[in-house]
């Protein structure tokens, strides 16, 4: 069936408004609504012996993945490799027994990622993966199948797919916390509750459209723009750049707060405006540090925080942009929607095909 864009402009923006509800959807079916537990689909091996997690994705996948690494460490105590599908196999990487590798792909069909998947079935690897396709090639090839509930993406740049991988990524880790004995039941069932939050928390944060809609025109001159976050907000950082330079063709980076003093603060001046992707919480201070060295160098600070960072930081910056308070683990889907948004509406203003942008394909198969 033909899928329709309703009164939306552009399939990404229905996309990124869809969010609520299709996290809601893949929630569904992860949690236990009423016993406040995770619920993962039967599995055929040992998921309380997995040593180390080895997560191969691409594109926004891959900073799905960067978020979950964050998320297994610091919940199940599980280490965690990540690298870009078309990096992995060609360094040998080491792939010990008892191993799961975790392949992250809306498609199901990305080339790199499905050979990094016949490569780690082939070393006696664990395959789980999350695809938004049930019927893709990766699903059918995986011991543990996650699907996501987005629905058909058509928008070239992900949107959905991301935070709906996310919800997964994370009952995933607050599960193999459990079964690792990292976390008690209460703990598990406090995290489902900040999970079952996430939806009216993306609703929350799609509140600001139109706040983001009127501060792209500050973006859209820009030949570069700098995204910064600590982190969880570091792989946000860098989807966000990466949304940007996807859809509106200006060059972006996306930098680890700290790591900006090691290089990018040479490209600071007016000219560069530098997102700065900070949730208040201990990793603040450290940020608001960064922003001053980005200031006093004459650089343009858009803060993305809560109400207590802008209330804290916001003074002096060109633009804020308010999201909800969240607990940490459900911040990474709420900051998606504000990076999402300012690329999609930098886009427009620059008038670019936001659905189809030039020499990008929805699905890459080939290597
Ligand atoms: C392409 C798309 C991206 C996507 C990436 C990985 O580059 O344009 O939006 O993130 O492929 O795709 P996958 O289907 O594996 O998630």
């Amino acid at each position: 069936a033909q899928i329709e864009k309703g009164n939306y402009r552009h399939y990404m923006q229905k996309e990124i408004f869809e969010q609520p509800t299709v996290v809601a959807q893949t929630l569904s079916s992860y949690i236990r609504p009423v016993e406040q537990t995770v619920a993962l689909p039967q599995m055929d091996f040992d998921l309380a012996g997995v040593k180390r997690i080895t997560i191969v994705a691409c594109g926004t996948s891959y900073y799905a993945g960067m978020v979950a690494k964050y998320w297994f460490e610091t919940f199940a105590r599980v280490p965690v490799d990540i690298d870009v599908a078309s990096e992995f196999r060609y360094r040998d990487p080491v792939l010990e027994e008892g191993g799961l590798a975790l392949f992250i792909s809306q498609s199901g069909e990305t080339a790199d990622t499905l050979a990094a998947l016949r490569h780690c079935k082939e070393n006696g690897q664990t395959i789980a993966v999350v695809v938004n396709v049930p019927t893709s090639s990766m699903a059918r090839e995986a011991d543990l199948l996650l699907p996501t509930h987005a629905g058909p993406e058509i928008g070239v740049a992900s949107t959905k797919a991301f935070t709906c991988q996310l919800a997964v990524l994370a009952a995933l880790a607050a599960h193999l916390a459990l079964v690792k004995g990292k976390l008690t039941a209460e703990e598990e069932r406090e995290i489902v509750r900040h999970l079952i939050e996430a939806p009216a928390a993306l609703n929350a944060a799609l509140a600001h459209d139109d706040d983001i809609a009127a501060m792209a025109h500050l973006i859209a001159p820009a030949r570069d723009v700098l995204y910064l976050g600590r982190g969880p907000d570091y792989p946000l950082a860098m989807e966000g750049a990466l949304k940007l330079k996807e859809i509106s063709y200006i060059h972006a980076e996306g930098y680890a707060s700290g790591e900006m003093k090691h290089g990018p603060i040479a490209l600071i001046d007016e000219a560069v405006p530098v997102i700065v992707l900070a949730p208040s919480g201990p990793l603040f201070e450290k940020t608001v540090s960064n922003m001053q060295e980005v200031r006093a160098r004459g650089g343009k600070v858009v803060l993305i925080s809560d109400a207590e960072g802008i209330a804290e930081a916001g003074e002096g910056c060109l633009a804020t942009i308010e999201m909800p308070s969240v607990h940490p683990l459900i911040a990474p889907l709420v900051y998606a929607v504000p990076v999402q948004l300012l690329a999609y509406h930098v886009a427009c203003a620059k008038g670019t095909d936001v659905d189809q942008p030039r020499n990008l394909a929805k699905s890459v198969t080939v290597e």
